[in-house]
């Protein structure tokens, strides 16, 4: 009898070979998942079903891989920690502009450009004819 925690809940899988999806679903999660179906073989290339895994330990710790792995292509064992319901951490905040700032507008390539220079619209150099 093999014992998976799901999301801190336990949940019996028996002896079956199961992979995580088919593992937490028993316990009443669903892993979005794409590319894998269990009529098929295991591709494990559309990435949907990324979840964070761990194991735990007689003693009752928990050890988390430190990445997160393919629940399709991961099978489950007696002891395997699933967790899905951990939010992505918030996006860094926007750096202030610095447009504004005098320092930054002296240094720019624009402003250092003499006035007289300008994109040239005609050719610098003259194509040379063939000689025959
Ligand atoms: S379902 Fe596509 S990588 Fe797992």
């Amino acid at each position: 009898m093999a014992i998976v925690i799901v999301n801190n809940q336990p949940v019996d899988i028996g002896n079956e070979r199961l992979n995580l999806i088919q593992a937490a679903l028993r316990g009443g999660v669903f892993i979005p998942h794409y590319c894998w179906h269990p009529a098929l073989t295991v591709v494990a290339s559309c990435r949907m079903c990324l979840v964070e895994v761990g194991e735990k330990k007689p003693d009752g710790t928990v050890a988390m891989q430190p990445k997160v792995v393919p629940a399709c292509q991961t099978p489950a064992k007696d002891g395997t920690v699933i967790v899905t319901t951990r939010r992505a951490p918030a996006p860094p905040r926007p750096v202030p502009s610095k447009a504004s700032s005098s320092t930054t507008r002296s240094t720019a390539p624009s402003a250092t450009r003499p006035a007289s220079a300008s994109c040239r619209t005609t050719p610098t150099a003259t194509a040379t004819p063939r000689r025959a």
